[in-house]
């Protein structure tokens, strides 16, 4: 292709690099000459008038979407459901009166997300899709499409793409709620341009990451991650990352519901990877930490700062609860990144797998 990797051994490090500029790129289109959000009057519309959001993704762009949805939910005060994709026209939910479908998807040309595009779209309903290429038969085919802006993304695996879609549903909620005269504390611009530069400290950090890959990963064949509240979202992501291009058989859970089955799993030193980023459920997840260390398990705390222990491995930098999941990512993809080098795996093309999926 005509991208280049430069410097970097793989496209994926090099992606991961790029998430502090692919958000202050978001910031930049993203902002009015006034300051002020630019979205499409159209598309905001469409938000405002519609009674329930139903978001349609595939794999790492569907975790995107569950972290989208409480955006949504929390800033604009909107009901949104989050399907995946594939299953979405077998276990149709009743749809409200006026539903708006969001389509996400890094490549725009997902055949799982068309299938449900096309059907929506017969019934006559509204369909926006968010996705990194403008252009795609998912963009052409919807009725609104918003650009993640996060240049070309070749590795298999997805990093800058997952970031960005996140950033532009920040934007989008806060758009929507402004329209609607709802006070928020939350200047997601502002915030962004803070979580591009925590971004910025942790993809610098990689000999600590590479570390953490080589205590925690370098030998085993299975890894849990859990987190609660907004964690859990992203703690799907984290393993389906590492699985994807280390092949460690990993899995992200709800802290409190490994203790009802999963737990069975932990062996001596099993990996578990806990984040922290939610003071509210802090002293819960640390909780479910030690029930897990108690039975052998080998603990990775990635917390956030001023909610740290001395002992936790990985700390970030303060971002908006919001946001969080722009930062607690990056270790993530990084560990993953580092455990798949040290496993000599083909980190941009792992086996089985392809960028983008266009059959059913
Ligand atoms: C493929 C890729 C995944 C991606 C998924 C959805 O399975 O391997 O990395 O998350 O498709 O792709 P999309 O382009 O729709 O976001």
């Amino acid at each position: 292709s005509d991208i280049e990797k430069g410097t970097y051994p793989h496209f994926m490090l090099k992606e991961i690099d790029e998430q502090p500029f692919v958000m202050r790129n978001i910031i930049q289109k993203y902002q009015n000459e006034d300051g002020g959000l630019r979205i499409d009057a159209d598309i905001r519309e469409a938000v405002k008038t519609s009674d329930r959001i139903y978001i349609i993704a595939a794999g790492t762009s569907y975790h995107a979407g569950l972290v989208g949805k409480q955006l949504v939910e929390k800033l604009a005060n909107r009901p949104v459901e989050v399907h995946i994709s594939s299953e979405f026209l077998y276990n149709m939910p009743l749809l409200s009166e006026n539903p708006l479908f969001i389509f996400i998807s890094q490549s725009g040309e997902t055949a799982d997300s068309r299938g449900v595009l096309v059907e929506v779209k017969k019934q006559g309903h509204k369909a926006l899709t968010i996705t990194n290429v403008p252009g795609s038969t998912l963009s052409r085919e919807a009725d609104f499409t918003l650009h993640t802006y996060a240049g070309p993304e070749i590795a298999v695996a997805s990093t800058k793409a997952y970031t960005a879609q996140i950033a532009v549903f920040a934007i989008l909620a806060v758009d929507v709620a402004r329209s609607a005269g709802i006070e928020l504390d939350f200047d997601p611009l502002q915030e962004l341009g803070i979580v591009a530069n925590a971004m910025e400290v942790l993809t610098a950090q990689k000999e600590e990451m590479e570390k953490v890959a080589r205590d925690f990963l370098s030998v085993t064949r299975n890894a849990f991650f859990i987190g609660r509240a907004a964690d859990y979202f992203v703690v799907v992501e984290g393993a389906l990352k590492l699985k994807e291009i280390s092949y460690i058989q990993a899995e992200g859970f709800a802290g409190g519901e490994l203790k009802h089955g999963t737990i069975a799993l932990i062996e001596e030193g099993t990996p578990v990877f806990a984040l922290a980023t939610q003071e509210h459920v802090n002293l819960s997840i640390r909780g479910n930490a030690q029930e897990v260390e108690a039975r052998g398990a080998h603990v990775c705390t990635i917390s956030m700062e001023g909610m740290n222990e001395p002992e936790d491995q990985i700390v970030l930098p303060r971002v908006h609860e919001h946001l969080t999941a722009l930062a607690s990512v990056i270790p993530m993809q990084l560990i993953s990144y580092y455990a798949a080098l040290h496993r000599e795996c083909d980190v941009d093309k792992p086996r089985n797998l392809a960028k983008s999926v266009t059959v059913e």
